[in-house]
């Protein structure tokens, strides 16, 4: 139907709002394309050092997921699905940025919490143990994006759990670099500038 060609344009163009380049850039901050790891996402604006820019990073690329997934979820799960799944490919492929985006972790998570926000409790758990435990923001995310798919078909979340695993492959495909780093042992830890 009309909606279900509607929610993946209006989740794509949400989600390709690039926050992390936007306020960086507004602060006086230059590009955060050149430093750290080169990436958009609230990991490598604490970087520069601004923890307040990183948050409002975080939860603006959150919630270009949330808003469209919650708005499309009232037709139903596939249309949520798809406006969500939108979201995330805006980010990591906005046309904007010659299709160079993020990793798309704080947008699958924003999604994750306008269609399934018990699962996003599950994520944020494994998430901060895992950041805990070894300050690697890569490593916490990539573990729980192996989680998210499992708990949602554990809960019989059909549509949901496919549209997550698709995301998760693609948010290990995004952080190629950085299982690459984690292997060689030469991964940044949280908030070390670099
Ligand atoms: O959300 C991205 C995070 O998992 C890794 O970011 O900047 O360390 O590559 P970064």
């Amino acid at each position: 139907s009309f909606i279900l060609v509607l929610a993946p344009i209006v989740g794509y163009v949400c989600g390709s709002i690039p926050f992390g380049l936007l306020l960086t850039r507004a602060a006086g901050l230059g590009d955060v394309r050149k430093i750290g790891s080169g990436n958009i996402g609230a990991t490598n604006v604490l970087r520069t050092g601004n923890k307040g820019l990183a948050a409002a990073t975080l939860v603006l690329d959150a919630l270009k997921g949330t808003v469209p997934a919650l708005i499309f979820a009232r037709y139903g799960a596939e249309a949520g699905a798809l406006a969500g799944a939108g979201a995330f490919i805006g980010h990591i492929f906005p046309a904007w940025l010659g299709f160079k985006g993020g990793k798309g972790v704080a947008t699958y998570l924003g999604v994750l919490i306008g269609l399934a926000w018990q699962v996003a409790l599950i994520f944020a758990a494994v998430w901060l143990a895992m950041a805990v435990l070894f300050r690697y923001s890569s490593l916490a995310a990539l573990t729980a994006c192996v989680v998210v798919p499992v708990a949602l078909f554990a809960l019989g979340h059909l549509e949901y759990g496919l549209a997550f695993a698709l995301m998760s492959v693609l948010v290990f495909y995004k952080h190629r670099a950085n299982i690459e780093r984690l292997r060689a042992g030469t991964e940044g830890r949280i908030g070390a500038k670099g």
